[in-house]
């Protein structure tokens, strides 16, 4: 029996049905497979520990995570509670302490699904971002000073580094080698940003020539928007900034149909710590409580975990199931033109575990 221990952090908002939903399928998973035992521990951090404690997350935190195989993370963001705290006090905090330096963020449209481009339906792009996670417009670097006077200034310090461009060129060539299409695009503003992108781009060339058989090509962050929308076949891998990529791939979700279903690894791949796999969604206060999440962006994240685990036949078979359901579309949440609760999409996910036999 093949064992893991997965730390649970279902954090704000919509993170704890989302996770809950998330643990109840990989639980028909296993019990399916038989062959693998996952074991849960559950950490309740999050904003309403913040309003306890004044801490997010506890200080010892990243140890008592640390031998862990992987963690399973919801959301964090809290009307009540600044943005910048709730996300540097416990996502940045694990991404940033873990070395999860590579972001990954699949992007397609699943069966059933409606694509808001006219003329575009499922199987019409397969697209995988890789976002830098560790440093550029994330890394923390900057300053206030003179606050409320009229010379007040704030800075965030956009910080390249060699070792960080480089690492996440090479696992995104890596990752465009093993796909069918080999094309990788990088995307930069080195036009206006002419010192660190410009460092992209030489980084780029460099690393380049170690993979003669990989395609790729070059674009401007604005234009990458355009080309997603307008010319969406003619993309595979793409690699770019932290920011950069965060906004593409809230555009790559919302173009797949929805941003409830769009799944993301946080992954350190040297293995040294653990990784974290999160739908992209956020913690979506507006539905908190309400039973109405769509769960499909926390189980294709945990489709990642298992695949990072090395458990692909039931990776395989947890996104064989949620395409069963989304193609049936008699299951099909909110967000994607439905009426089905996180409960209803679960049930319907787990039954379709439990009825494949291939
Ligand atoms: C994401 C999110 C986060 C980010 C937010 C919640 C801070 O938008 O994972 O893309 O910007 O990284
Ligand atoms: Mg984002």
């Amino acid at each position: 029996m093949r064992e893991y221990k997965i730390a649970s952090i279902p954090g704000d908002g919509i993170g704890p049905e989302v996770i809950g939903a998330g643990l109840e399928v990989l639980n028909v998973l296993q019990e399916r497979a038989g062959d693998f035992r996952i074991e849960v521990a559950h950490f309740d951090w999050g904003a309403d520990r913040y309003r306890r404690t004044g801490a997010m997350m506890p200080e010892d935190g990243l140890d008592q995570i640390r031998n862990f195989d992987a963690i399973y993370f919801g959301s964090a963001g809290d009307p009540q509670v600044p943005d910048h705290i709730t996300l540097w006090g416990l996502r940045l905090a694990i991404c940033q302490g873990f070395d999860q330096y590579a972001n990954v963020r699949p992007a397609r449209i699943l069966p059933g699904v409606k694509c808001p481009l006219v003329g575009y339906g499922p199987g019409d792009f397969d697209w995988v971002i890789v976002r830098e996670n560790s440093e550029g417009e994330y890394a923390g670097v900057g300053g206030r000073a003179h606050r409320g006077h009229a010379e007040e200034v704030g800075m965030d310090v956009a910080v390249f580094t060699r070792t960080g461009v480089a690492r996440i060129m090479r696992f995104a060539f890596e990752l465009a080698r093993t796909r069918p299409r080999k094309l990788l695009t990088v995307v930069t503003k080195s036009n206006a940003q002419r010192h660190g992108m410009v460092m992209w781009d030489d980084i780029f060339a460099e690393v380049k020539t170690e993979y003669p058989d990989v395609t790729t090509d070059k674009m401007l962050v604005d234009a990458m928007t355009t080309r997603m929308v307008l010319n969406p076949k003619s993309i595979d891998v793409v690699v770019a900034s932290n920011l950069h990529a965060d906004v593409l791939s809230d555009l790559a979700a919302a173009l797949s149909g929805s941003l409830g279903i769009a799944p993301t690894a946080n992954l350190n791949p040297e293995r040294k710590f653990p990784s974290m796999f999160e739908p992209i969604h956020g913690s979506a206060f507006d539905i908190m409580g309400k039973g109405v999440a769509d769960p499909i962006g926390s189980f294709w994240s945990a489709v990642m975990l298992l695949e990072h685990l090395g458990e692909s036949g039931a990776a395989t078979r947890l996104m064989r199931a949620i395409e069963r359901v989304t193609a049936a579309g008699e299951a099909m949440p909110a967000d994607l033109g439905g009426t089905a609760t996180t409960a209803d999409v679960t049930a319907a996910v787990c039954a379709a575990i439990r009825a494949d036999n291939l």
